[in-house]
């Protein structure tokens, strides 16, 4: 049984891009500005430090990563769609954690966003993070999903999101992600 949740919700980013001048990283900082009351979007761990997962050895960026998922309510993935699926810097992360001593995974209520240059907007990617999470036990909100396609005519030059419609879809997305959280915790 979880703990009852205090208020704010606390919500840890999973970035699944590394990349300078990310779209991913524009769309989590929107979200970070647009978090409602209630809802706090932490600060994404760096993931890009984990080395590829080879046997179990729960230390430096791993450690710290596994113990950022346990102090969070809930998290938040935003990722990139690479190849129809999840970039290989996410889900080595997810392989390591998913390991971890009373996986933290476990009962965590979670958030999927993501953003692609292309229409479809990560959409492939998000059903094959829904899979994973099955199997790790985590609890996604089931709708809406937040495709955010065409992201090149959405962000400026200084990465501020630019759409309205997209940015009140975010602002309700995290809302309901506090609620699911909170619903979850009683
Ligand atoms: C991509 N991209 C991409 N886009 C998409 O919609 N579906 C896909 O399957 C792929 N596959 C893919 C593979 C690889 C290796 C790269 C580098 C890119 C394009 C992708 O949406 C685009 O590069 C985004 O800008 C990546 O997100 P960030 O890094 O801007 O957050």
């Amino acid at each position: 049984m979880m703990l009852r949740v205090p208020d704010p919700v606390s919500v840890l980013p999973l970035l699944g891009s590394l990349r300078k001048g990310s779209y991913n990283r524009m769309l989590l900082n929107a979200a970070r500005g647009l978090a409602p009351e209630g809802v706090t979007v932490l600060e994404a761990p760096a993931i890009g430090g984990i080395p590829l997962r080879q046997r179990d050895g729960f230390t430096g960026p791993v450690s710290d990563l596994v113990d950022a998922i346990r102090a969070a309510d809930a998290v938040l993935f935003v990722s990139p769609e690479y190849n129809y699926s999840i970039p290989g810097v996410l889900k080595n992360a997810l392989d390591w954690v998913s390991r971890a001593p009373e996986q933290p995974f476990r009962g965590k209520p979670a958030g999927i966003m993501g953003a692609s240059t292309g229409v479809v907007g990560t959409a492939r990617m998000q059903y094959h993070l829904r899979q994973v999470l099955i199997f790790v036990e985590a609890l996604p909100v089931n709708r809406p999903e937040i495709i955010v396609g065409r992201a090149a005519e959405r962000f400026d030059a200084d990465g501020n999101l630019t759409d309205d419609a997209t940015a009140t879809i975010i602002r309700d997305y995290l809302a309901m992600l506090g609620d699911w959280t909170r619903r979850l915790s009683v």
